[in-house]
């Protein structure tokens, strides 16, 4: 038998040589089916210098051979090419791979391709394309095709439906982010049987998701997120046990999701911002695989299932605004290690926070916001070590002397927002408050603290962004304000702060250059339901000292904020002129100076701020005509939107 098969590959061996030796080069029809895809080009990104007829077109840019000269593959992505994709290239009949990924190619996709008797994977992300897809003839045998990638173009029309009917082999198809429309075919399982990634997102499916997908009985993905599907998820679709990954956000799909847990091989479940009613089935802790449950942005309620803790492999858990009610401690969350990201803001919540949350140890953002949280913080909070955003806003917690105490352990603090609690307690003015060195962002508004802006704050040497607004503090503005070197955001208004506006706010550094500091959100964060912030930096600079109790004069030094985008200094008494200096904050959209004892002239080159579009003077003693107002320019620009919702308050 040995000998056999060694022989057996002898004769293999030579037949082999003997069959590949005298072709050197690809065939004339192979060269002349590529040189017609080039002149189909109007920019072929530089192809032509190796791309020359009468030469072997398996030395060519992007296109390798087999052994016996037969072009298999044509690698041509991001190449920026521009044109459009000949039909000929279905003539290459060895053809296995053919990637045109990330060019700008346009017109249709050629039908011969998706039909070929050897292409196995097609590639055409990320193009133009933008002819309706035809509806191919049923044909007679089966293709080898397995993946087809045509995200990311411009195709619109109906998606064929007969095409698919031979594709056997299919295994991935993505379809994702063009403007198809109309009804998901039904039949797009039941003739590819080998499905296994189908991504359907971004487009504009209407209708419900067809029945038919119950016979995907081996796709794994399924994603159809983005479109304008409506009606329940179909129980047959609950028979496709094999899905890990079922992604359907951004649709109007409504009824419960009590069959959800037949899902038992889920891993990903995203089905927010739709209309979902009713609660988290108790079933759901047979989903012993999930990893991630965004539910949020639906209409859901009672409240969170105890087996919710026997889903130990959770890593994200993302509930937010939905009507869910009662109190966390039914789940216990020490059974989640994994969990890093769990986010209830806008849900109804109540009772204290459950302790056990505090054994997530992995913990690295937690948004708690906009519920009916009472109580204290416990001291085990600190043993959170991951922590890195901490949102508690619009609950009813008590004691902020004791939170700072117990949070300054979680030393990887970066994001802080507590506001609309602690009601009418004092401001810590505790100098062992420290530890809080990471803390860019923290926002402590609308809590009618009284005290004074404390000393420790001048700890924080990162901060960014901070929000005292909406209390009841006394005393004036520190001068070592100006040492918080990255502080770009500062919103102390509605207090009752005294003295002269100090020179050091006019020195604050990033005020005064454009740098700005780049840094992400754990989560991003809310400013109304529907405007969300990554990046503090999508924040514009801003100083607002509005409704205080300021004396004296507005610094000469102002001008040197060049980089302010909104300044705010109504109802203070504020006296004399207004200094020359100000014209000089040339990137300022807002500037409100109203309700001040003011005097002098308005400053003339004031009109030359073109960029203001908010302007208020009122209510001081001005004189002087002034035609700023008129030509305000009315453009409102996001930067706008988020200081003023902002103000609302940031979640
Ligand atoms: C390739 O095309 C460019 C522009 O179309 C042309 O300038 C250049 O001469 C061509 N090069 C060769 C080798 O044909
Ligand atoms: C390439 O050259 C051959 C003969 O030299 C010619 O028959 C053929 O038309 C040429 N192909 C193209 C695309 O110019
Ligand atoms: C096609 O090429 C792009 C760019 O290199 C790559 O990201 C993509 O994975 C390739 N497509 C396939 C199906 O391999
Ligand atoms: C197209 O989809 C296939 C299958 O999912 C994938 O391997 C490939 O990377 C995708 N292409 C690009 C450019 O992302
Ligand atoms: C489909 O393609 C898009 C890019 O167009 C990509 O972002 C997405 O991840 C792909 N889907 C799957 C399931 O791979
Ligand atoms: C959709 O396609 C456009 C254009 O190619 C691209 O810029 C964008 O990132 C894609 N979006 C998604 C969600 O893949
Ligand atoms: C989605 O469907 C609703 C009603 O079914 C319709 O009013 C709306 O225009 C559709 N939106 C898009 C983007 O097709
Ligand atoms: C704290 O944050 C730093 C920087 O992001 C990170 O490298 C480190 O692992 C974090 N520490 C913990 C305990 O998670
Ligand atoms: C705050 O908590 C600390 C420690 O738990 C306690 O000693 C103090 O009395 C509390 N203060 C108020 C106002 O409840
Ligand atoms: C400013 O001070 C006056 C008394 O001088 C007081 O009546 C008023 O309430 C204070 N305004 C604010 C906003 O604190
Ligand atoms: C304002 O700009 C003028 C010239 O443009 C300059 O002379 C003056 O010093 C500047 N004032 C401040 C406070 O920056
Ligand atoms: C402005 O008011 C101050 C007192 O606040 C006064 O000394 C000054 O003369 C006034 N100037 C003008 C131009 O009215």
């Amino acid at each position: 038998m040995i000998r056999f098969s060694t022989a057996f590959h002898g004769v293999a061996l030579v037949l082999l040589l003997f069959l590949a030796s005298p072709t050197r080069s690809c065939t004339e029809q192979e060269s002349n089916s590529l040189l017609q895809f080039l002149a189909g080009l109007s920019q072929d990104g530089g192809l032509n210098m190796s791309w020359r007829n009468g030469t072997d077109c398996c030395t060519w840019k992007g296109i390798s051979c087999s052994t016996d000269r037969t072009v298999t593959d044509v690698f041509l992505a991001s190449r920026n090419l521009q044109g459009i994709i000949s039909p000929f290239l279905g003539n290459l009949m060895g053809l296995l791979r053919l990637n045109l990924s990330y060019n700008s190619l346009f017109g249709e996709l050629p039908m011969e391709l998706v039909s070929s008797r050897s292409i196995i994977i097609l590639d055409v992300s990320f193009n133009r394309l933008n002819k309706d897809l035809q509806d191919l003839p049923s044909l007679s045998s089966a293709q080898p095709l397995k993946v087809l990638n045509i995200s990311s173009n411009l195709f619109t029309g109906h998606f064929p439906s007969t095409t698919w009917e031979t594709m056997k082999s299919l295994s991935v198809l993505n379809i994702s982010n063009n403007s198809f429309m109309g009804q998901i075919p039904s039949v797009l399982c039941a003739s590819m049987p080998s499905l296994t990634m189908l991504d359907l997102s971004y487009n504009q499916f209407s209708g419900n998701i067809p029945p038919g997908l119950g016979n995907c009985s081996v796709i794994t993905h399924l994603n159809a997120g983005n479109n304008n599907l409506t009606g329940a998820l179909p129980d047959i679709l609950f028979n496709v046990s094999m899905l890990e990954h079922l992604s359907l956000p951004n649709n109007q799909l409504e009824g419960s999701l009590s069959g959800i847990s037949k899902f038992t091989n889920l891993v990903t479940l995203d089905l927010g911002s739709n209309r979902f009613k009713g609660n988290i089935p108790d079933s759901i802790g047979e989903m012993k695989k999930l990893g991630e449950i965004h539910l949020d942005h639906n209409m859901m309620s009672g409240e969170l299932p105890s087996t919710l803790s026997n889903c130990r492999e959770l890593i994200t858990m993302d509930l937010k605004n939905n009507n869910f009610s009662g109190e966390l401690s039914k789940v216990n969350f020490s059974n989640l290690p994994n969990l890093k990201t769990l986010d209830l803001v806008w849900n109804n919540f109540s009772g204290t926070i459950p302790e056990s949350i505090y054994a997530c140890s992995n913990l690295v953002a937690l948004r708690l916001s906009a519920n009916r949280l009472q109580g204290q913080l416990s001291e085990s909070i600190g043993n959170l070590k991951s922590l890195s955003f901490l949102s508690l806003v619009e609950n009813s917690l008590t004691n902020i002397t004791t939170t700072f105490q117990i949070l300054k352990r979680c030393r990887n603090l970066t994001t802080l927002l507590i506001g609309l609690n602690f009601m009418h307690e004092a401001m810590p003015e505790d100098d062992r408050i420290d530890g809080f060195e990471n803390l860019q962002v923290l926002a402590i508004n609308d809590c009618s603290l009284s005290g004074k802006i404390p000393l420790w704050l001048s700890k924080l040497k990162n901060l960014e962004m901070l929000f005292l607004y909406n209390n009841q503090l006394t005393g004036s503005t520190p001068n070592w304000i100006s040492n918080l070197n990255y502080l770009f955001y500062i919103d102390i208004s509605n207090n009752s702060l005294t003295g002269e506006i100090p020179t050091a706010l006019m020195d604050m550094p990033m005020l005064k250059t454009n740098m700005v500091a780049p840094k992400v959100f754990e989560l991003p964060i809310y400013t109304t339901q529907s405007l969300q912030y990554r990046m503090p930096n999508a924040f514009p600079k801003v100083m607002n000292l509005g409704n205080n109790n300021f004396t004296g004069l507005i610094p000469k030094e102002i001008g040197q904020l060049k980089a302010l985008l909104s300044l705010n200094l109504s109802f203070n008494k504020l006296s004399g002129q207004i200094s020359q200096s100000i014209c000089n904050l040339t990137n300022l959209q807002v500037l409100d100076l109203s309700s001040n004892n003011l005097n002098g002239t308005i400053p003339d080159a004031l009109n030359d701020l073109h960029f203001l579009s908010r302007f208020n003077v009122s209510n001081n003693d001005l004189e002087g005509s002034f035609q700023l107002q008129a030509s305000l320019a009315r453009f409102q620009t996001p930067a706008l939107k988020a200081i003023e919702n902002c103000v609302v308050s940031c979640l």
